[in-house]
Order: C-alpha cells, then sequence, then structure tokens
C-alpha cells in the first residue's frame, strides 16, 4: 500500500516545523544529505539515547564504542568493501538519470507515467485505450516511451496485451518491458523518468566515498569515508576484550555516521548519502551462533514495539538464499510499512567467523578468541543488527503522524513515545499580559528545566499555542491561568487525549516525571 500523501505531510511538517532541512538549501541543495533542525536533532538523539540504554546500559554482555569514520584502507580490501561494495546501474541514454538495476521497476512503480498509466487501467477497458492514453498524457509523463514515440508500431507488438486486461499473468516485469519494445520488437526497460530503453546491463560503481590525508595533493593517502560502522568493531576487537576480560557471549556496540555514494537517494531521509547506523556485533561461540541469531530478531523487533511503532506495520522479511553472502548463514531484515511500501529498517545478519578471519589474514594478528578454561583458540561467530537512525527517525516520524478532527477544524498531532518526544513539557501563560501568570509560568519552567526537556511559550492565544505543541509531539502542555495564583494549581493537557487536570505546582514534577 502507498500513501504518498502522508509522505509529503510529513516531509512539509518536517521543513515547517524544525525537524528535517535539505543540506545547503540556499545554494539548491546537496543531492542525499540533510541537516536535521532543533527539532528533528532531538528526535534522533532520543533515538539513539533509547537505543543505546537499552541494548548497552541495561544488558550485561554489551559494551559501547566510538572509533574514527576514516581507516586505513586497508580495512575495506578485508571486508571485500574495497573490491566488491558495488550496486550496478544503469544511465538513461535520454535524461541521464541514474537508476539501481536492481530497484528500476520499483521506481517505474512509483514514477508519474506508471502511476497515470495505472490509474486509467482501474476501470475496464477495450485494448485501444493504451493508444488513446500515449497519444495523451503519455506525451508529457513519458515522451521517450516507445508506446509514446511510435504508438501503432509499440501497440502491434505487444501481441497478448488484451490477456493482460483480462487478469491473465503477464508479469508487471514482462507488461512495463513491452511498452518499451524497439523497433524490432525487443523488449526494453523504459526509464521511469522519461520512459526510453534502458541499457540491460549495469555499470558497477564502488559505492564508498575517498577523500585523502596529508597536506599536499600528489602524496596524500587516500583514505575512505566508511561506509558502515561494523568495521571499527572487528579492528577493535582485540583491544576490547583484552581491556575489559570480556568472556563470550559479548557484544561491541556503536553509532554513528556512515557514507556511501547512492547511485538513488529517493524518499527523504530513508536513502541517503551521509547517514547514520546503530550497531553491534555479537561475539558467540560457532554452536551458539543460531540460538542468538534467533534471540537478536526478536529483541530488535521487540525494542521498535517498546518504543510504540505500530506493530501491524512491522514484519520480519527473512532473506533468500541467494539474498545471503557466500559467509553468512542467515539474514532477516525487520521491515516497515512506510509510506512507499514494506523497507528495510534494520537487518540482522548470522555472519559466521568471516570478518575476523579476513582482518586477521589482512593484518597478520591474531584475532582469535582464546577459552579461559579450555585454552581451546577459535574465531568466534558473529550476529549483526544493523539498524539506520535516519530510517528509525523517518519511522517514527510517519508512524506517529495523525490527523483528527475536533470541532470541525483538523488537528495535527504527532503521537509519539514520550521517551522520543522532542520536547516533553510546553508551559504557557493564559494571559501574557498578567504579570503575575507569566512570573508563575516562568518559575514553572526554569524549575521543570533541569531534567525535563520544556519550552515556554507565549506568542499565541492558548488554543493555537496547543495546536502548534501537538504538531511537534509535546505530550504535556501545563497552563498557568488566574486561578493558579490564588490556589497553587495549573492545567496539565494531556497530548493524545487532549483530557485536562489541575494539578497542584509543588506536586507537578514528580507528576510529569512519573508519565515521561
Ligand atoms: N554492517 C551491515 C550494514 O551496514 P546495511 O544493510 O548495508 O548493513 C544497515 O545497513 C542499516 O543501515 C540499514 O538497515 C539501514 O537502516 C541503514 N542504511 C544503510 N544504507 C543507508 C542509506 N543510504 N541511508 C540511510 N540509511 C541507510
Amino acid at each position: 500500500m502507498h500513501t504518498p500523501d502522508l509522505m509529503e505531510k510529513v516531509i512539509s511538517l518536517c521543513k515547517r516545523r524544525g525537524f528535517v532541512f535539505q543540506s545547503s538549501e540556499i545554494y539548491g541543495g546537496l543531492n542525499g544529505v540533510f541537516d536535521y533542525g532543533p527539532l528533528g536533532v532531538e528526535l534522533k538523539r532520543n533515538l539513539k539515547n533509547a537505543w543505546w540504554q537499552a541494548m548497552i546500559h541495561h544488558r550485561d554482555d554489551v559494551v559501547g564504542l566510538d572509533s574514527g569514520i576514516l581507516m586505513h584502507s586497508m580495512v575495506w580490501k578485508a571486508s571485500g568493501h574495497a573490491d566488491s561494495f558495488s550496486d550496478p546501474f544503469v544511465k538513461c541514454p535520454a535524461c541521464s538519470r541514474h537508476f539501481r538495476l536492481d530497484k528500476v521497476f520499483e521506481e517505474i512503480q512509483t514514477s508519474p507515467w506508471f502511476q497515470a498509466l495505472a490509474k486509467s487501467m482501474e476501470k475496464p477497458q477495450d485494448a485501444g485505450f493504451l493508444l488513446r492514453w500515449a497519444k495523451g498524457p503519455g506525451k508529457s509523463l513519458a515522451p521517450n516511451l516507445s508506446l509514446v514515440k511510435d504508438p501503432e508500431v509499440t501497440f502491434s507488438y505487444i501481441a497478448d496485451l488484451h490477456l493482460a486486461f483480462k487478469g491473465a499473468t503477464l508479469k508487471f516485469e514482462d507488461f512495463v518491458r513491452r511498452l518499451g519494445s524497439d523497433d524490432r520488437g525487443i523488449a526494453h526497460t523504459p526509464c521511469p523518468n522519461c520512459g526510453a530503453s534502458l541499457p540491460d546491463e549495469g555499470v558497477a560503481a564502488n559505492l564508498m566515498l575517498k577523500t585523502s590525508l596529508g597536506p599536499v595533493e600528489e602524496t596524500a593517502e587516500k583514505v575512505y569515508l566508511r561506509p558502515e560502522t561494523a568495521q571499527g568493531i572487528f579492528v577493535n576487537f582485540t583491544n576490547v576484550l583484552d581491556s575489559t576480560h570480556r568472556k563470550l557471549p559479548f557484544g561491541i556496540a556503536q553509532t554513528g555516521k556512515s557514507f556511501r555514494n547512492e547511485v538513488t537517494t529517493k524518499n527523504f531521509i530513508f536513502r541517503s548519502r551521509e547517514f547514520e547506523q546503530m550497531e553491534i556485533e555479537y561475539f558467540c561461540r560457532p554452536e551458539q551462533a543460531e540460538k542468538f541469531y534467533q534471540e537478536w530478531i526478536e529483541t530488535r523487533f521487540n525494542w521498535y514495539l517498546s518504543l510504540g511503532l505500530n506493530q501491524e506495520k512491522l514484519r520480519h522479511r527473512m532473506h533468500a538464499n541467494d539474498e545471503l553472502a557466500h559467509y553468512a548463514a542467515g539474514c532477516t531484515d525487520i521491515e516497515y510499512l512506510f509510506p512507499f511500501g514494506w523497507s528495510e529498517l534494520e537487518g540482522i545478519a548470522n555472519r559466521g567467523d568471516y570478518d575476523l578471519k579476513q582482518h586477521a589474514k589482512f593484518s597478520g594478528k591474531d584475532l582469535q578468541y582464546q577459552d579461559p578454561v579450555t585454552n581451546e583458540k577459535f574465531y568466534p561467530h558473529v550476529i549483526e543488527p544493523s539498524g539506520g537512525c535516519d530510517r528509525g527517525t523517518l519511522a517514527f516520524l510517519v508512524d506517529a503522524y495523525h490527523e483528527e478532527v475536533v470541532k470541525d477544524s483538523t488537528r495535527v498531532v504527532m503521537k509519539f513515545h514520550p521517551k522520543l518526544a522532542p520536547i516533553k513539557v510546553a508551559v504557557l501563560p493564559l494571559l501574557k499580559k498578567n504579570d503575575g501568570i507569566v512570573a508563575l509560568a516562568k518559575k514553572i519552567k526554569s524549575e521543570l528545566q533541569k531534567d525535563i526537556v520544556c519550552v515556554y511559550d507565549d506568542s499565541a492565544a492558548i488554543g493555537k499555542l496547543y495546536r502548534r505543541q501537538d504538531e511537534v509531539g509535546t505530550v504535556f502542555c501545563v497552563t498557568v491561568d488566574v486561578q493558579s495564583l490564588e490556589d497553587g494549581q495549573v492545567t496539565v493537557r494531556h497530548r493524545d487525549t487532549m483530557l485536562q487536570e489541575r494539578i497542584s505546582v509543588e506536586r507537578l514534577h514528580q507528576y510529569l516525571k512519573e508519565r515521561l
């Protein structure tokens, strides 16, 4: 199910209220890079903190790490990234856009020209409607599509087209490729942007971004900006082991920036060129790997649920054998139903002993684990739960977005879990010209802000202030009114239910802390 409207609404809210901005916007923007505004940085930081707390502080078997973004270039030789970290892509000969070969059909499915075509196919049609579409809307939407450029000829190649409309088994891919038949009737995948025939073979380009270290360009050392945080963990395996005296099983976790020269950067912060990951490498005895693999799938799934993500929009997807790396014993994605369809939020991989063995081979160092009781030496196996902060942030943003009709007007409310909400409490004076009310509201705010993220706002009437806070997901609004000056009580308004209750100023701090 695609809900593009929701995506547009969330993107617009993100910009309007300061969650996420396009990078370098005043210069026309930098494709695939985003900046987090005042509220976005709080939301993303809350997400990372929740992860760190649950995965490290609340467990006995995982420790943290913060390794450098730049690493020795041999790291990427050993990991395989230098030689084979690529997504084959195709370039449209007409409009010069690039597309990932493995994602072209997904892109076509959501392209304006195919969406328009699919819409006109919703009602039963005679076969001639394709010609009408080609000579009508197709001209502006997909000017380079064979069907549009040469309708009669292409149409004649679509021999069994009518079968498709009768629900026969013409596959989406086959149908689409027939629309792009060339003048000899050979089918081609059309460009999702302009409809021109794309090359059948993809070109592989390494996804890692390069930079150089050293002041003199010619002699500077070429290094990569890491494409994942995981390798920083593997190369520190013995450092952590020796300094912490850990015994198997144990994990090393880190969050941090990663960089990939992605071919396509669609869907806002879902796939960008600079992003943050939250990764754990969990080391265990080989015979326990399957058990911990299953446990981590469950642990990570439940973590998303614990922060309020809608269970109906979350699912597992086990990788088929032909999707797995040659060394991997299994991989399961946690997928979320984004407005553009089910997509990966996090992957949990059972990686065997590949990574440590590779680094041992390339570095010449002994990276084996020695059992303290039996003295047996071996390479631990690794379970890797690897998630993205930006993808996580996007999932929580779209999941939180709600529109409700209240008294004939629409209230937009971001129902973030209290742990994730960027602002926990807003303190609002009912009358900003009443010195007593303003003084009490400011006093309450300065008391609360010692350990609760809160704001003070007196820039509009109370109804408007509530709506503004709802739109950014503020969990509670505390309103100070004339009566507060007499009875020492304030109104606490709950974001989701809009219920209001009177709470004494003395009890307020405790009351809020218990609910956040
Ligand atoms: N160490 C394993 C690894 O990096 P991955 O599936 O390539 O695996 C893990 O990435 C997670 O990182 C993904 O599930 C996703 O959440 C996030 N991620 C990967 N590429 C991304 C991109 N270009 N933009 C945003 N997030 C990305």
